[in-house]
């Protein structure tokens, strides 16, 4: 499986602390049944990372890797804060794209209001990035308004989840807006956003099962990913994977 969205750099961002924690971690991923992870550290106002510091990381990272004998494939991209992202330039937006996809992993704030959130995203797509939308269902946005998020994938945007969040790890609130998300067939991707080996820790299949979400797995982490990193069109959702009623998800 492909992991789109994690921090695994060392002492780059709120990730792992050191090279040996992150190694830590990267055998956590391979034992989750990750093979390449792009590494995805924050890009903001609090994290004034570079692509071009990000792609050495990610180099001494891979070597690091390989040294260890650990077989994960790690690639650049970013998680850029919409706030930054436009005020960036586009030559450096794109090159904080995921994996030199087409793809700008864009992160809406957690917290705080943004008015005009839907233009914001659709002016950046106006300027040649494509946009997936970093865990909507944390956001409190979008717990405000429940149709910001179809708005945004009607305008091209496409959608990434939290594996933990499918699985209750951020409360039953994210919880149940994660899996209304996906039975509404607005999400693609599903991403560990891990950030260390137990707090925030790999994984993808076993929080998918939590979830029920098993026959999406394997389209949500590895096929759509694949197309993503190759600039390919998307692959079909499979029919029947996502669960469609409420009690079926709620019930219990
Ligand atoms: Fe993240």
């Amino acid at each position: 499986m492909i992991d789109l969205h994690c921090h695994l750099l060392p002492g780059i961002d709120d990730g792992p602390a050191d090279v040996a924690t992150a190694l830590e971690q990267a055998r956590a991923h391979v034992e989750a049944g990750i093979d390449t992870v792009v590494c995805t550290p924050h890009v903001s106002h609090n994290h004034a990372n570079t692509s071009a510091g990000i792609a050495e990381a990610v180099a001494a990272f891979q070597a690091a890797l390989d040294g260890a004998q650990i077989p994960l494939a790690v690639k650049a991209g970013a998680e850029v804060s919409l706030s930054r992202a436009i005020e960036m330039d586009d030559d450096e937006l794109t090159a904080l794209h995921l994996g030199g996809s087409p793809y700008l992993l864009l992160e809406p704030p957690l917290g705080s209001e943004v008015p005009r959130l839907a233009q914001l995203v659709k002016g950046l797509a106006s300027r040649g990035h494509k946009i997936l939308v970093a865990h909507p269902e944390r956001c409190a946005a979008f717990h405000r308004d429940d149709k910001l998020l179809a708005e945004l994938v009607k305008d091209g945007a496409i959608v990434q989840l939290t594996a933990g969040s499918l699985a209750g790890d951020f409360g039953r609130t994210v919880q149940k807006l994660a899996l209304s998300m996906a039975s509404q067939g607005l999400v693609h991707v599903v991403a560990s956003d891990a950030h260390d080996p137990t707090r925030r820790p790999p994984g993808l299949a076993a929080p998918m099962a939590t979830a029920k979400l098993e026959g999406l797995t394997a389209w949500a982490c590895q096929d759509v990913p694949a197309a993503v990193l190759a600039g390919q069109p998307l692959p079909e959702r499979p029919a029947g994977a996502t669960p469609k009623t409420k009690r079926r998800l709620f019930g219990r």
